[in-house]
C-alpha cells in the first residue's frame, strides 16, 4: 500500500477501506509515514469528511494503537464521563462522588488543561499531595474499593491520538467532526468502561459554536460507542457563559465541595444532577432518570457524596483537611473586586475570553511547559440575565501578579449589556440517547 494513494482517494471524496485506515494508523505510529503526508490526508478529511464506517474504523485503529484497559475484574457496570471541555467545568469533581455514593463505579482518566479550558487533573492537583498517576492495578483496585478514581492517562494509552492531535493542532485540522469524534471516543473506549455520559458543549467557550453542531458530534460519538457495544448518551449543554461561578483550579475545587454540600451554583448543580441521573440509569442502579436524579440529590443531602470525595482524595494521597476546610486550599496573594461601570442586565458573557483571562493570570497554561498557579482565577458575581447596579461587584479576581489595564479592559470586554431583562440560553439544550430515533 502507498500512503499517497490514500491521500488521493480522500482528496477525490472516496471512502478509505478498513485496511487502509489500519495501515495509516499502524505505520504512522511506527514512524513509517511522515507528518507531511498525514497532514495532507487530515486536510482532505476536513474537506471531504468520513462516513460512519470509516469513523468507527479510525476509532478502533486508534484505540488499539496502544494499551487498552481491562476493567472486567471489577464487578458490575463501569461508568465514565467526558466533557468536550469548557470554562469552569468542574463536573467530574461532583459527578464522580455522587455516582459512586449511589453505588456506581466510575473509572475516569482525565487530561490537563491547555489554552482557555481547565483540566480536571490540574484542579485535583491543587489539593496538597493528590496523586493523579496511579498504575493500572492501583487504579482498578481503588475503583473496586471505593467506587471512584480519577487519574491521568498512562503512558501508552492511544499513542496514535497523541501524535495525531499534536499534528492537527499545528495544521489547522482540529475542526472535523469525524476526527474529533474518533479522537475522543478512542480514548474513552481504551479506558475500558461499559457506559458513558458525554457532555458536548456548544457556544463561545466550546469547540462547537452552535447547539446543532454539538448535537451532530454527540450523535456521531453515540453511534461509535454503541457500534462497539457500549452504552452511551450525550448531553448538549451551553458553554456560551462559564459553568458555575468559579474559574481556576483551587477555586473550582472549593465550588465543587460547596456543591457537594448542597450549596453550589444552580446551573452547575443542575448539570451534575442531570448527568448523574443518566449515569445511574446506564449503571442499572435507577429504573429511570427521574429516580436517578432523586438518588443523586439524596447522596448530596445525606453527605454521602462529599464522603466519597474525601475517600478518593485520601486514597490518592491528598490532604483531606483541605476538603474539610477549603480555606486551607492554595490561595493567591491578591484579591481584586471588579465593579460594574454601568447599571444593566448581563446579556452575554464570552466564556472563551474569560477562560483566556484566567489562564493569563496563572489558572491555565498557554503551552504544555507553563506552570499553574493553583490559587489564581476568577469568581463571577453574576451570570447572564442578572441585573447589576453601577459599582456592584461583577467578579473577584484572585491573582499573584498585578492586573494590567489591558487585562481589565479585556475583562470588561467579555460582557455584553442590555437595558432590558435578558434571557439565558437553556443550560441543557438536548439529551441524546442510543436507541432513540434521532441518533
Ligand atoms: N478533544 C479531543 O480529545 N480530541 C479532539 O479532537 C478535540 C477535543
Amino acid at each position: 500500500m502507498r500512503f499517497v494513494d490514500l491521500i488521493v482517494k480522500k482528496r477525490d471524496g472516496k471512502a478509505l477501506s478498513t485496511e487502509e485506515i489500519q495501515f495509516w494508523i499502524r505505520d504512522y505510529v511506527a514512524g513509517r509515514i511522515p507528518d507531511y503526508q498525514v497532514s495532507a490526508l487530515l486536510m482532505a478529511i476536513v474537506f471531504n469528511g468520513m462516513d460512519d464506517r470509516e469513523t468507527v474504523d479510525l476509532t478502533m485503529a486508534m484505540m488499539h494503537s496502544g494499551d487498552v484497559l481491562d476493567l472486567s475484574g471489577i464487578p458490575g457496570i463501569k461508568v465514565d464521563k467526558h466533557s468536550t471541555g469548557g470554562v469552569g467545568d468542574k463536573t467530574s469533581l461532583v459527578l464522580g462522588p455522587v455516582a459512586a455514593a449511589c453505588g456506581a463505579r466510575l473509572a475516569k482518566m482525565s487530561g490537563r488543561g491547555l489554552g482557555h479550558t481547565g483540566g480536571t487533573l490540574d484542579k485535583l492537583e491543587s489539593i496538597r499531595g493528590f496523586n493523579c498517576f496511579l498504575d493500572n492495578d492501583a487504579f482498578i483496585r481503588q475503583v473496586q474499593d471505593i467506587g471512584l478514581a480519577i487519574v491521568g492517562q498512562t503512558g501508552n494509552l492511544v499513542p496514535a491520538d497523541k501524535k495525531l492531535y499534536a499534528l492537527r493542532d499545528v495544521t489547522g485540522t482540529v475542526d472535523s467532526m469525524p476526527l474529533i469524534a474518533s479522537s475522543i471516543m478512542s480514548k474513552k473506549l481504551a479506558c475500558g468502561s461499559d457506559a458513558m455520559v458525554l457532555d458536548v458543549k456548544y457556544g463561545s467557550g466550546a469547540f462547537m459554536k452552535t447547539p446543532e453542531a454539538a448535537a451532530d458530534l454527540g450523535r456521531q460519538m453515540i453511534r461509535i460507542g454503541t457500534g462497539l457495544g457500549r452504552k452511551v448518551c450525550a448531553m448538549v449543554t451551553d458553554m456560551d457563559e462559564p459553568l458555575g461561578n468559579a474559574i481556576g483550579n483551587a477555586l473550582e475545587v472549593k465550588e465543587a465541595v460547596q456543591t457537594l454540600k448542597g450549596r453550589g451554583p444552580e446551573d452547575f448543580t443542575q448539570l451534575c444532577i442531570t448527568a448523574a441521573g443518566l449515569l445511574l440509569v446506564m449503571a442499572g442502579i435507577a429504573g429511570d432518570e427521574e429516580r436517578g436524579r432523586e438518588l443523586a440529590r439524596q447522596a448530596i443531602d445525606s453527605g454521602a457524596a462529599l464522603e466519597k470525595l474525601r475517600a478518593m482524595v485520601r486514597a490518592q494521597g491528598g490532604d483531606v483537611s483541605q476538603i474539610d476546610d477549603v480555606s486551607k486550599l492554595p490561595s493567591a496573594a491578591c484579591e481584586t473586586v471588579i465593579r460594574a461601570r454601568e447599571r444593566g442586565y448581563i446579556a452575554h458573557m464570552e466564556a472563551m475570553r474569560l477562560g483566556t483571562l484566567a489562564m493569563q493570570i496563572g489558572a491555565g497554561r498557554r503551552t504544555k511547559e507553563d506552570t499553574i498557579r493553583p490559587g489564581a482565577g476568577i469568581v463571577l458575581a453574576g451570570k447572564v440575565g442578572d441585573l447589576v447596579e453601577k459599582g456592584a461587584p461583577l467578579a473577584t479576581v484572585y491573582h499573584d501578579l498585578p492586573l494590567t489595564q489591558e487585562w481589565l479592559e479585556g475583562f470588561y470586554g467579555a460582557y455584553g449589556w442590555s437595558r432590558e431583562p435578558s434571557q439565558r440560553n437553556p443550560l441543557i439544550y438536548k439529551i441524546l440517547k442510543s436507541g432513540k430515533a434521532d441518533i
